[in-house]
C-alpha cells in the first residue's frame, strides 16, 4: 500500500511517473534493457537527456542565453562549484543569510573568497528578509540565497533586485513549483530529490557570460564550460536520475505546465496553513507574507505529544513528517507530486488527533 510521503527529500514522486518507470523497467524502447543498463552514450540515451532539456526549457521559458546542465553531487557541490566559477580569491561574494542552508552555502564560500553578508534574517529565521534590509556590495561577484528554506519553512515572495551583480539561487526546494523570470537570475541551481528525480542529480540553469570563468585549478568535472562543451556528459551521468526527470517535466507539461502547478501548490499550501491556523494545538511560527508553499512547519503546543502524533500519522498512511533534527516539531514538505489528497488526509488526521487531546 502506498502512503503519504511527507519527506522532505528523497521525497514523493508522481505515481503515473513511477508507474511508467516500472512498466518499461526491464525492456526499455524495445532495447531489451532498463534504462539503468543502456550506455549514456547511445542515441536512445542522448535522446533522453535531449529532451530533458528542452522539456525543462518549456516548462522554465528558459532564455535562449542560458545553458541547461544535469550534474553530479547534489545542492552541496553547488555550494563550492558556485564560488570556484564565479570568483577569484580577491572577490567580494554577497549571501543573503536565512538559515540552515544558506549558512551552509556561506561556509562553503568562505573557503574561497570573501563573503559580505548582504542580509541577515536574524532572530531565529522565521522570516525572509524584506528588500529593504538588503544591502548588496556594487563590486560582488555575485549575490545568493536561499529562495525557500527548507527546513525552517521560510520561502521568499519575492525575488531580490541586486543592481546587475549576478544573483544566484539554491532553487533545491522550491523550482517549478511556480513560474519564475529566469532572466532575473544569473544561475540556478537545484538538488532534484524534491521536485524533479530521485536523488543523484543536481540541475544547473547559468546564464552564458557566466560560464568560463572557472579559476585556473578547479576540476574539469566542476568547471561550467567544460561540462556545457560537453552536454553534461563529459563524464558517466547519473543517467536513471535523468531520464525520471525527463518523465517528471512530461508529467508537469501533461498537467498544464508551472501556472496550473502553481495553483495547486498555493490551494494545498493554503488549506494546510488555515487548518493550523484555526487550531488550539498546532502552531507555525513562520512570518505570514514569508510561509513556504513547499515545507509546512508546525509544532504542537504539548511537545509531549510529539512522539504520538508521529506514531499515529503513521498508522493513517503518513510518513516523514518528523521536523529536522535542529528544528524539531513537525514538517509536511507538500512537493509538485503531492496530491491535494493527500494534504486533506492530514489535516482529518491532524484534527481527530487534536479532538482526542483536549
Ligand atoms: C535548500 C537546500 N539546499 C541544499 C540542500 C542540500 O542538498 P543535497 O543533499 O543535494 O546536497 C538541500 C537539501 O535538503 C536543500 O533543501
Amino acid at each position: 500500500m502506498r502512503v503519504f510521503n511527507f519527506s522532505p527529500g528523497p521525497a514523493v514522486l508522481p505515481l503515473e511517473v513511477l508507474e511508467q518507470a516500472q512498466g518499461e523497467l526491464l525492456d526499455w524502447q524495445r532495447s531489451g534493457m532498463s534504462v539503468m543498463e543502456v550506455s549514456h552514450r547511445s542515441q536512445a540515451f542522448e535522446r533522453v537527456a535531449a529532451e530533458a532539456e528542452a522539456d525543462l526549457r518549456e516548462l522554465m521559458a528558459i532564455p535562449a542565453d542560458y545553458k541547461v546542465l544535469f550534474l553530479q553531487g547534489g545542492a552541496s557541490a553547488q555550494f563550492s562549484f558556485v564560488p570556484m566559477n564565479l570568483s577569484v580569491a580577491e572577490s567580494v561574494v554577497d549571501y543573503v543569510n536565512t538559515g540552515h542552508w544558506s549558512h551552509k552555502a556561506i561556509a562553503e564560500a568562505r573557503r574561497y573568497c570573501k563573503v559580505h553578508i548582504a542580509g541577515d534574517a536574524g532572530g531565529n529565521y522565521t522570516r525572509a528578509p524584506p528588500q529593504s534590509e538588503l544591502r548588496f556590495s556594487v563590486d560582488a561577484a555575485y549575490a545568493h540565497y536561499t529562495p525557500n528554506e527548507t527546513i525552517s519553512g521560510v520561502e521568499f515572495g519575492y525575488v531580490p533586485q541586486t543592481d546587475g551583480v549576478p544573483l544566484v539561487a539554491d532553487m533545491s526546494s522550491s523550482i517549478l513549483s511556480r513560474p519564475i523570470d529566469v532572466a532575473q537570475f544569473g544561475l540556478i541551481y537545484a538538488g532534484a530529490q524534491k521536485n524533479i528525480a530521485p536523488s543523484g542529480l543536481a540541475v544547473v540553469i547559468v546564464r552564458e557570460d557566466l560560464v568560463g570563468r572557472a579559476r585556473p585549478e578547479t576540476p574539469l568535472v566542476f568547471d561550467y564550460k567544460s561540462i556545457a562543451d560537453n552536454q553534461s556528459m563529459l563524464n558517466t551521468p547519473p543517467t536513471f536520475a535523468w531520464y525520471m526527470a525527463g518523465l517528471v517535466f512530461k508529467w508537469l507539461q501533461r498537467a498544464g505546465g508551472l501556472t496550473a502547478q502553481a495553483e495547486r501548490n498555493r490551494i494545498k499550501s493554503q488549506t494546510l496553513y488555515a487548518a493550523i491556523d484555526g487550531s488550539q494545538l498546532y502552531k507555525n511560527s513562520i512570518a505570514r507574507d514569508s510561509r513556504s508553499w513547499m515545507n509546512v512547519t508546525f509544532t504542537l503546543n504539548r511537545p509531549e505529544l510529539d512522539a504520538e502524533f508521529l506514531v499515529q500519522a503513521g498508522h493513517a498512511g503518513l510518513q516523514g513528517l518528523k521536523g529536522h533534527r535542529v528544528s524539531g516539531g513537525m514538517r509536511a514538505s507538500i512537493y509538485n507530486a503531492m496530491p491535494l489528497a493527500g494534504v486533506e488526509a492530514l489535516i482529518e488526521f491532524m484534527r481527530e488527533f487534536e479532538r482526542r487531546h483536549v
